[in-house]
């Protein structure tokens, strides 16, 4: 996710800046740039790539000044570029803003600004918004803080920005909804640090003003913050004291990447569906309905398909069968799902009325990129969920899903199964709908339903210390089993799958009923079994496969639902979840396993982040 570090004060801000995008680097991005205010003088420097090559680009040029704001770029809205990476600069060259998150409606007002005769020179929703600042001060005289008020109160969104002014070199302004944005202030008001998060200003000042959602703060050298509500109101602020340990700066508080994504998740998520779960105009007052640019755009393609075919790799390939199972029961269009590296390899019979989906973190997965090579050579329609911007197979697909959970670092994947889920929700239900095989009740439901998941996950989240209990008995295990059914059958693979890349503990997925056609020979008092076992799609017959391994002397750890009392007399281990409807349970019931993964490995004291043998971007066949 982007990166935003701000400095106005005394000192030289280039340095400052750069060290704190270097503070930032855990978060992800693909491209840097600095813009440095001096004698009414604005330098900006960009790099695509990383802040090393931002370093290498501001070599030898004007790096002076007082004051300054600095941006790391994950793309989301044109490709990783130096054209698109931030600071942006509005059409006089006056202002110049950095921003983290998404305008949602900022193709409405570029093609009104196009119109009023602003140019435009990246495909960003972040120059719609400086431009949108620059057309408040051109066309209503404000001031540079009442310039952004007016603008963002035009947006619909999210963001954080910080913006300046090359006339009025002794202020910057900055805001904040929905993307996270903090002030550090210096000793007796002289100076201030504005960031993301605390990691880029705690080595300075460990006094800081969050911002809340709809604030703008106007921050002067030698003079307090000045903090503002959209509404125009003037908001009161505390001033809190951070406490990290600066040896966590990089990963943002947490001890490792992976944990710091799986407790992202509920933001992510979040993150997933903002846009795209929105008002209803044609419906009542607080109806809801999913609204899927890539789906209108391309409906009578997608409705027409014979058949979808979803092809992926490792994690993605199991959140492409949760994908098969909510297509096939919202949509009722036949499903099949193949690991790309077999598709492509097998000579498969691809009609033209097919569309295949391909799914991927890293959008750059060898196998998956050649397996929509292959299909689009047979006229198939390509669609792509996606996480990385601008990635090869993004550029490969027809149409698709960005899953917007930020840059995934660790090398196991966590949020990105949990957004490629969510993506494949909400493909399912506008299809569903749009087919007429959805019933409004149960879109209703599902949307209803959609919107709280995130607080779930939240409060499963709060059972951490409790399963990094449980994990340390099992830091013994040669080979664990995990079964589920129905929706919880992928959740087991996934699960079985986390334990075996970083714990390097056997770990094999099944589906629960299949169990006595093998596996079973297994069971014993070594050989802990996870069963994925909440209330929905086949709970009792789980129930006696639960049985049969109790009966065998082997050792059970439940995933259940909250309430579920009956377990108790046969789980030896359960970890809670709470309830949700049948096809949404795959979001919640992998929260666990995640975090048991975790656990496991790291009560095994390996190394989480990077496990022994595996690479985050497989771009090789
Ligand atoms: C497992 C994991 C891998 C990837 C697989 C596909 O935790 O991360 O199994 O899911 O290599 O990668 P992407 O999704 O980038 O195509």
């Amino acid at each position: 996710m982007c990166g935003i570090v701000g400095y106005i004060g005394n000192q030289e801000a280039y340095p400052i800046l750069v060290k704190g995008l270097h503070r930032l680097e855990y978060r992800g991005y693909d491209s840097a740039g600095v813009a440095l205010l001096t004698n009414n003088r604005l330098n900006v420097y960009k790099a695509k790539g990383k802040v090393a090559d931002l370093e290498n680009a501001a070599q030898d040029k004007d790096i002076t000044g007082t004051m300054g704001i600095a941006h790391t770029r994950w793309a989301t809205h044109g490709e990783p570029s130096v054209r698109n990476a931030h600071p942006h600069i509005s059409e006089t060259g006056n202002l110049v803003i950095v921003h983290n998150g998404i305008i949602e409606n900022f193709a409405v007002i570029k093609e009104q600004l196009s119109k009023d005769g602003y140019h435009f020179q990246s495909d960003t929703d972040t120059e719609v918004l400086v431009q949108l600042i620059q057309f408040a001060v051109d066309k209503h005289h404000l001031d540079l803080l009442q310039a952004v008020g007016h603008a963002l109160r035009k947006c619909i969104g999210a963001y954080a920005i910080a913006v300046m002014d090359k006339n009025n070199p002794d202020e910057m302004v900055v805001a904040r909804k929905g993307s996270p944005l903090v002030i550090g202030v210096g000793k007796d008001n002289e100076e201030f640090f504005v960031a993301s998060d605390a990691t880029p200003i705690v080595e300075y000042t460990r006094n800081v003003v969050y911002l809340d959602d709809e604030q703008v703060a106007l921050v002067k050298r030698n003079e307090p913050i000045k903090l503002y509500n959209l509404d125009k109101t003037e908001a009161d602020f505390d001033i809190k004291t951070v406490d990290i340990d600066i040896d966590m700066l990089s990963k943002g508080g947490f001890p490792h990447f992976m944990l710091k994504e799986i407790f992202d998740q509920p933001e992510c998520l979040k993150d997933c569906m903002r846009g795209r779960i929105v008002k209803d105009e044609n419906g009542k007052n607080d109806d809801l309905k999913i609204k899927l640019e890539s789906l209108e755009m391309n409906a009578a393609r997608l409705l027409k398909a014979r058949r979808i075919i979803i092809v992926a790799c490792g994690t993605s390939w199991h959140a492409g069968l949760i994908g098969k199972q909510l297509i096939e029961e919202f949509c009722r269009v036949p499903v099949e799902v193949d690991y790309a590296s077999e598709f492509r390899y097998r000579n498969p019979v691809i009609y033209s009325d097919d569309v295949v989906i391909a799914v991927s973190q890293s959008g750059e997965t060898a196998d998956t990129l050649a397996a929509i090579k292959l299909a689009k050579e047979n006229g198939a329609m390509i669609y792509g969920i996606v996480n990385a911007v601008g990635s090869s197979i993004a550029r490969e697909t027809d149409a698709g899903l960005y899953i917007h959970v930020g840059p995934e670092i660790g090398v196991a994947s966590t949020k990105a199964f949990t957004g490629q889920v969510l993506c494949f929700e909400m493909l399912a239900m506008a299809l569903g709908k749009a087919n007429g095989n959805l019933e409004q009740d149960r879109y209703e439901e599902m949307i209803k339903e959609l919107n709280i998941i995130p607080e779930k996950i939240s409060k499963i989240l709060e059972s951490n210390d409790a399963i990094q209990n449980l994990a340390k008995r099992f830091t013994y295990a040669q080979n664990f089993l995990y079964l589920g059914r129905g929706w919880n059958y992928p959740v087991a693979l996934e699960g079985a799958l986390k334990l075996k890349e970083i714990s390097y503990i056997h770990a094999e997925g099944y589906p629960a009923a299949e169990m006595k056609h093998g596996p079973i020979a297994l069971v014993d008092q070594e050989m802990p079994c996870l069963f994925v076992a909440t209330h929905h799609q086949g709970y009792e017959k789980i129930i006696s496969n639960m049985q049969e391994v109790k009966a065998r002397g082997g050792n059970i750890i439940a995933v259940a639902t909250e309430g579920d009392e009956e377990i108790k007399i046969i789980a030896d281990e359960i970890i809670y979840i709470p309830q949700t409807i049948n096809w949404l349970v795959p979001l919640l019931s992998v929260i666990p396993l995640q975090l048991l993964a975790y656990h496991i490995a790291v009560e095994k004291g390996l190394n989480v982040d990077q496990p022994r043998n595996l690479a985050k971007s497989v771009t090789v066949e």
